[in-house]
């Protein structure tokens, strides 16, 4: 899909901010240089200057040639005199972030705060606080995990069934979700890869209790909640999580066998160009808690998924910068 031209002018405002930033930084540099120079020139006073060794360094290099030019005398280079943060345009909460984020839509978030991994590093450092949540249930970005639980508690989302995935047992997810799955489903058959079926989307809290209970009694609680969520703990809930199934177009197998099927394997390398990223993987266990799932997607927008996939992460809690969730609280 073609992106909105509003996503290039908003590409093209986080390049000035970066170049104003960038000229900003080189020009703090000069003025550096230019006082150790006439520290030196001034003699001994460099020794027990070190005040000059020990200014701030300017985030941005620059080669010390090209430094030493710049500061030729006569240089009309400005000197920064306001402070960036003052600077209404470095906010990450500007009107174009705030107006997506009253429209509800997330995807139209992440594109105005500059793509997926712009979102991703604004929120991961703080700058996103004002106006971004990730403990927030409605938006596809929210965080759950056995130390983040949803809140409130018994929360529930708007449904939809998936149009086009067959479903064995009804279904649902969010109507973004299901939509985007319906999209996996149709690709991964065009890739000649054969169905996928939703076996279990959407879990209420009612349905999770009864799921994590009877896989306690069946395993007992600490093999059961290695694979297991407890209730109000599960992204199930949220509307958002996927277990699916591999079929021929007579039978499915079971989401255990999933990720040894043509249709897991395609689905673990594709998943994130249709918002999905799987969840639980080898090597993310001392992190989420729990075991490798290769059945279980988590919807969180095409944006936010192709920078977890380009960034190479293993959890959704390293891609947020987030502490490990292997246990609950209690
Ligand atoms: N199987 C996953 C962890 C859940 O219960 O949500
Ligand atoms: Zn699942």
């Amino acid at each position: 899909m073609t992106p909105p031209l509003r996503s290039d002018a908003r590409r093209a405002q986080v390049r000035r901010r970066t170049q104003r930033r960038r000229r900003r930084s080189l020009a703090a540099l000069v003025a550096l240089v230019s006082a150790s120079v006439m520290i030196v020139v001034g003699a001994e006073l460099v020794t027990s200057g070190g005040s000059a060794g020990a200014a701030p360094r300017p985030t941005e290099t620059a080669s010390p040639t090209a430094t030493a030019s710049s500061a030729a005398p006569g240089d009309p280079s400005p000197i920064p005199t306001a402070d960036p943060s003052e600077d209404p345009d470095a906010a990450f909460c500007d009107d174009a972030v705030r107006a997506a984020v009253a429209s509800g839509d997330a995807d139209e978030v992440v594109r105005a705060a500059g793509g997926g991994e712009a979102f991703r590093s604004a929120v991961a450092s703080g700058a996103a606080a004002e106006c971004v949540a990730l403990d927030r249930p409605e938006w596809a970005w929210v965080v759950v995990d056995k130390q983040r639980p949803i809140d409130p508690i018994d929360f529930a989302p708007e449904l939809a069934a998936p149009s086009s995935v067959y479903s064995a047992v009804g279904a649902t997810m969010t109507p973004t979700a299901a939509a985007a799955l319906d999209e996996l489903a149709a690709a991964v058959d065009a890739a000649g890869q054969g169905q996928v079926s939703l076996f279990s989307g959407y879990r209420s809290y009612a349905t999770q209790v009864t799921a994590h209970s009877g896989l306690v009694a069946q395993l007992g609680q600490e093999a059961a909640e290695r694979t297991s969520a407890r209730p109000g703990y599960s992204e199930h809930q949220l509307g958002l999580a996927a277990d699916l199934v591999a079929c021929d177009g007579r039978a499915c197998g079971t989401i255990y066998e999933f990720g040894d099927t043509a249709q897991g394997r395609w689905v673990a390398e594709n998943a994130w160009r249709y918002g999905f990223i799987l969840r639980y993987v080898e090597g993310g266990t001392a992190t989420t808690g729990y075991e490798p799932e290769p059945w279980h997607l988590r919807y969180v927008g095409v944006e936010l998924a192709t920078a977890y996939a380009e960034g190479g992460y293993e959890t959704y809690e390293d891609f947020w910068g987030l502490g490990a969730a292997p246990d609950y609280a209690d």
